[in-house]
């Protein structure tokens, strides 16, 4: 889709359908058809005003009123979303209009479509949030179809803005697209995406947007002695790869921090020995959505260039059963040092993270955030609406909170009290890798810590929101992307003095 800002006025623009809003308004009061809607129901005879008047249309959060050629307006339809009420009204609303209604427009063939922004909404920021709502909307997931449903919008057209908006387009784009991105990551079948598949991947991604990367293969892998990543890979045919995808700013601050994205990326994870039930399986194919996540961010970095230096962590590994798998009960002994028995092979994201960590602090990262879908646990906690957040420096941990808050990802943070480290305590090794049937998120997310020292870490747990179950009127079933938005405010606001705060 081919996104413009131009100064026509509402009326006059020629396109399939021009997109604008409606506030709900108070209850008995208030004409919902004011400001420039009124001015546009002018030209067309006071239609709009009439459904408004018949209760038809009350903008209502996601309402849709499609109206077909309006007299007084070359645009060939008028859609006019329910926006809900004034005061609660935000960027996030208007990410999820501008994606809302470019699916309802899809589905009928819309190919040119324009944005009429209100008046309180003229800025960058709103320029930023509908750009990335179109595009986000406009993201189709049936890559394997034959017979497509929808085609993509060819234009879109935003009007009404204030100058300065353009930057906000450009920043949407960018962002909206690496989401894009990690989502068309996450939806690929296992088949289509094994560990070296991945890499492959995160290749061209690197080579495209200019981005230092370097993949270890099973024999550096080996070198290292990450003893807790072999162990999960071991059980695959298909080798495992560890990439580090690395931005360096054109002009590095002495003494900046260097911030480190860890992200989990197992292309399916069937339990290993410890198998998994049948039923909804075919869903772990999103358990790289970590990495994936981690891969889209760096794709945005490299072009909206932050201050300080970006070094991504990814290791990869498919953890199947098979004559080679290690068994419950196995001691692995990790790239630190640390002995680890393994009593569930399911619990595997955590064995690679405890590696990939390792390896991030010997690459000199001052901070951590990791990214994984790491726990079923989590889901029961939160469901599908907040990604688990544990953190070791509060500062930190809220600043990663604000980041999400920002961009419109809701997260939510959780506890990691001393006494759930209890809970992993091995008999015969240093650690075991599952703390029992209570606190799961929270026993997992110790055992990350474990490996982390004293470097000042985050842990996201997106079990729960990378992957939507169910369609959405702004989005499709499949992955969400989730992480993208939130990871790049971080990279793009975080401090560059040596505490990193
Ligand atoms: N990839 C799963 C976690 C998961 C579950 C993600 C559901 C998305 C939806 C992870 O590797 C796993 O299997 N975790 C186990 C840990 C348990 C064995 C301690 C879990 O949550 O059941
Ligand atoms: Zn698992
Ligand atoms: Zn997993």
């Amino acid at each position: 889709m081919k996104i413009t800002l131009e100064t026509a006025p509402a009326a006059k623009l020629e396109c399939d359908a021009l997109i604008s809003y409606v506030f709900e308004g108070e209850q008995g009061k208030g004409n919902i058809v004011e400001g420039v809607i009124a001015e546009l129901d002018k030209a067309a005879g006071g239609l709009i005003a009439r459904l408004a008047t018949s209760e038809e249309m009350a903008g209502k959060p996601l309402e849709m009123t499609l109206l077909h050629s309006l007299p007084g307006m070359s645009a060939q339809r008028l859609l006019l979303v329910g926006a809900g009420k004034r005061e609660k009204f935000g960027t996030s609303d208007l990410r999820r209009m501008a994606a809302t209604a470019v699916r309802y427009l899809r589905a009928r063939s819309v190919k040119r479509i324009g944005f009429f922004a209100r008046e309180a909404n003229r800025d960058a920021a709103t320029a930023e949030a509908v750009t990335e709502g179109l595009l986000l909307g406009d993201f189709d997931g049936d890559t394997y179809r034959t017979d497509k449903r929808s085609g993509p919008i060819e234009s879109a057209v935003l009007i009404g803005f204030a100058s300065g908006a353009e930057a906000g387009l450009e920043r949407g784009k960018i962002i909206a697209e690496s989401q894009n991105f990690t989502r068309a990551l996450g939806n690929e079948p296992a088949n289509y995406m094994t560990p070296r598949i991945l890499a492959e991947r995160a290749e061209a991604m690197a080579r495209e947007a200019g981005l230092a990367i370097d993949v270890l293969d099973e024999k550096r892998i080996a070198e290292l002695k990450m003893g807790a990543l072999i162990g999960v890979a071991q059980g695959s045919v298909e080798p495992p790869r560890l990439m580090v995808v690395t931005y360096t700013p054109e002009k590095p601050i002495a003494g900046a921090p260097v911030l480190g994205l860890v992200g989990k990326a197992v292309t399916f994870d069937t339990g290993g020995i410890s198998i998994k039930p049948a039923n909804d399986m075919e869903k772990m194919k999103f358990d790289m959505a970590g990495g994936a996540a981690m891969l889209g961010t760096m794709r945005a970095l490299a072009k909206l260039k932050p201050a300080i230096k970006i070094i991504a962590v990814i290791p990869s590994v498919e953890n199947m059963p098979g004559g080679r798998a290690q068994k419950p009960g196995d001691v692995q002994i990790a790239m630190s040092g640390k002995s680890i028995e393994v009593i569930n092979t399911d619990a595997e994201g955590r064995l690679i993270l405890a590696d990939a960590i390792a390896y991030a602090k010997q690459l000199g990262v001052t901070h951590i955030v990791d990214a994984a879908t790491l726990t079923g646990a989590v889901v029961v906690a939160l469901g599908s609406v907040n990604s688990g957040v544990f953190g070791t420096d509060e500062a930190f941990t809220q600043r990663v909170l604000a980041s999400a808050k920002a961009a419109g990802e809701k997260m939510w943070q959780l506890p990691l009290d001393d006494e759930y480290r209890e809970l992993i305590k091995s008999t015969i090794a240093d650690i075991q890798n599952v703390g029992g049937r209570w606190g799961g998120a929270i026993t997992a997310a110790w055992f990350l810590r474990e490996f982390t020292g004293d470097t000042p870490w985050v842990h996201l747990d997106i079990a729960g929101t990378a992957w939507l179950d169910d369609a959405k009127p702004w989005a499709g079933k499949g992955g969400t992307g989730v992480g993208v938005r939130t990871l790049v405010e971080l990279a793009m606001n975080f401090p560059t003095n040596s505490t990193g705060k």
